[in-house]
C-alpha cells in the first residue's frame, strides 16, 4: 500500500528537527556540473526528488555518493548521454539542467521536464532567457535539442520573478562571456544559496536576494563544501500542523529569517513564535484561528507552496477566509479531499477559494495527488476525528525526508503503510 494513516486528536510537543532545503538542494546540485570538480554538499534532504538529481548526474557520468548527510559529486568527466526521459519527467527539477549543461557542454538534448500537476508549468521564459545568452532552440512534441556557439552575457529582464528561470539563468550565465544582469528577478532563499554555492566555487554574483542580480561571467569555478540551510516549507508545514493539532513544538534549524511572512500569518492563525537562531519554538494558543484573506505572492510574501497547508488548517478558523493563489492555477485539488472530510469550502474560480470555518473534520480515505497537496492532508488528519487514510504518500515523499517519523517525533499518531 501507499498510505499514510493519522489518528487525529492528539497535541504535537516535542522537538523536531528541519531537513535540508529541497528546493535550494536541487539547482546546487544541477551547478556541481559545472564545476568539473569535486564538491560536497551536505545536509542534503534524503527525498525522491534528490534521488532523481543523483541519477541523473550519474547518468550524465559524474560519480556521486551519499556521505553521512551530504552527497559527494565528482563532475570532472562527463558523457552527455541520453537521460533516461522517465527521471526528467518525474520532476520539474530536471529544468535545471538546462542552464548548467549549456554551461558546461554547450548543448543538451532534453524531454520535457515533469513534476507536481500544480499548473501548466511552461518552460517559455527558460527558453527566451536562454536565447538572449546566445542559446538556439529546436522542439517536438517529445523535447528539446538547446546549442550554443558561445554564451554571452546580456540584460535580461524577466515578465515574472520566476525561480527556475533566474536560477537557470545564473548557471548559464557564470559560463557566459562577459556580464549579465537579471532585471525582475526572483528573490526567493533558494536563489542566494545557489548564488552563495557558486561564489564559494569562484563565480562572482552580486545582488541576490534582491530584484536586480549581476553576474561576471566565465571565471574558472572549482569543487567546493557547503551545506544546506533547513527547509523553510518543512519547517512552516510543521509549524501549521502544531497550530492545527494543539501543543508546542520546537522546530529546530527552521530558518525564521526566511520566514517573516510565514510566521506573521501562523501568529494571526492562533500561535504564539519565539525565535531564535536555533530555531522556532512555537505555541498553539487556545483559540480558534482568526484570518479574513490570505494571498500567495513571490518571496518575501506568503509562499504558494504553503498555501494548502494553511487551508486545512482555515477549516477550524473563526468566520470565512478568501484565499487566493496568485502564483500557480491548478493548486487546488486538495479542496476536494477536505470535502471529502466535511470540510465547507467553496471554489470561486482557478485562483480563489472562500473556506468557511467552524468545521469539525472527519477522518475518511483522501487522496494526495501532489507534494504539497499531500502533506497538508496530514494536516488535516491531525485535526480529524477519528483515522485518516492518505492515498498517495510518494507524492509527500518527493519532499518530505519522513513525514511520519517527524511527526510522531512530536507524539502525532502517525504511520506510514
Ligand atoms: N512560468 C511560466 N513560464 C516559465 C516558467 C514559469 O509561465 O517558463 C510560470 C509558472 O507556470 C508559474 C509561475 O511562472 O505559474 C511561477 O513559476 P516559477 O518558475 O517561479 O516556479 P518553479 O521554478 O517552477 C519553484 C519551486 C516550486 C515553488 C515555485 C514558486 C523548485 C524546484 N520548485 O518552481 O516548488 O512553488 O518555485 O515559489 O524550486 C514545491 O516545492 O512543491 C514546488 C512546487
Amino acid at each position: 500500500m501507499d498510505s499514510i494513516q493519522v489518528q487525529g486528536g492528539t497535541g504535537l510537543q516535542g522537538t523536531v528537527r528541519i531537513q535540508g532545503s529541497k528546493n535550494a538542494t536541487l539547482p546546487i546540485l544541477a551547478a556541481t556540473l559545472l564545476t568539473g570538480d569535486e564538491s560536497y554538499i551536505g545536509n542534503c534532504p534524503r527525498i525522491t526528488d534528490v534521488y532523481h538529481m543523483e541519477n541523473l548526474l550519474r547518468c550524465l557520468g559524474c560519480k556521486v555518493n551519499w556521505e553521512n548527510h551530504g552527497l559527494r559529486i565528482q563532475s570532472s568527466s562527463i558523457c552527455e548521454n541520453d537521460m533516461p526521459a522517465e527521471a526528467i519527467k518525474s520532476m520539474r527539477s530536471s529544468v535545471f539542467l538546462l542552464g548548467a549543461l549549456i554551461g558546461r557542454c554547450g548543448r543538451i538534448t532534453l524531454d520535457y521536464p515533469g513534476g507536481c500537476v500544480i499548473g501548466e508549468r511552461p518552460i517559455n521564459w527558460h527558453m527566451s532567457a536562454l536565447e538572449q545568452l546566445g542559446v538556439r532552440f529546436y522542439q517536438d512534441a517529445c523535447g528539446l535539442y538547446a546549442v550554443t556557439e558561445g554564451l554571452h552575457g546580456a540584460c535580461i529582464k524577466l515578465p515574472f520573478p520566476s525561480v527556475g528561470v533566474t536560477e537557470n539563468v545564473i548557471l548559464a550565465g557564470v559560463m557566459a562571456r562577459g556580464q549579465t544582469c537579471i532585471v525582475g528577478a526572483a528573490r526567493e532563499p533558494e536563489i542566494t544559496s545557489l548564488c552563495d554555492f557558486l561564489n564559494c566555487c569562484g563565480a562572482r554574483i552580486e545582488g541576490m536576494g534582491t530584484d536586480c542580480i549581476h553576474i561576471w561571467g566565465g571565471r574558472p569555478l572549482h569543487g567546493t563544501r557547503y551545506r544546506m540551510e533547513a527547509d523553510r516549507i518543512v519547517a512552516g508545514t510543521y509549524l501549521f500542523a502544531c497550530i492545527a493539532a494543539g501543543g508546542s513544538c520546537f522546530l529546530e534549524e527552521a530558518p525564521a529569517h526566511q520566514m517573516a511572512a510565514v510566521i506573521h500569518v501562523a501568529e494571526q492563525m492562533g500561535a504564539w513564535c519565539d525565535i531564535s537562531p536555533k530555531g522556532i519554538f512555537v505555541q498553539a494558543l487556545k483559540k480558534h484561528p482568526v484570518l479574513n484573506h490570505l494571498s500567495t505572492a513571490p518571496y518575501p510574501g506568503f509562499p504558494t507552496d504553503l498555501q494548502s497547508v494553511v487551508l486545512s488548517v482555515l477549516t477550524a478558523n473563526e468566520g470565512e477566509c478568501l484565499v487566493e493563489e496568485r502564483i500557480f492555477e491548478n493548486r487546488f485539488r486538495i479542496v476536494e479531499e477536505l470535502q471529502k472530510m466535511g470540510a465547507s469550502i467553496q471554489i470561486l474560480d482557478r485562483h480563489r477559494v472562500l473556506v468557511k470555518g467552524g468545521s469539525i473534520l472527519q477522518g475518511t480515505h483522501v487522496e494526495a495527488k501532489e507534494l504539497r497537496g499531500g502533506a497538508a492532508l496530514v494536516v488535516a488528519g491531525l485535526m480529524a476525528e477519528g483515522n485518516t487514510v492518505i492515498e498517495g504518500k510518494k507524492y509527500i515523499y518527493r519532499g518530505y525526508e519522513n513525514i511520519c517519523r517527524d511527526l510522531q517525533e512530536l507524539g502525532a499518531r502517525i504511520v506510514s503503510v
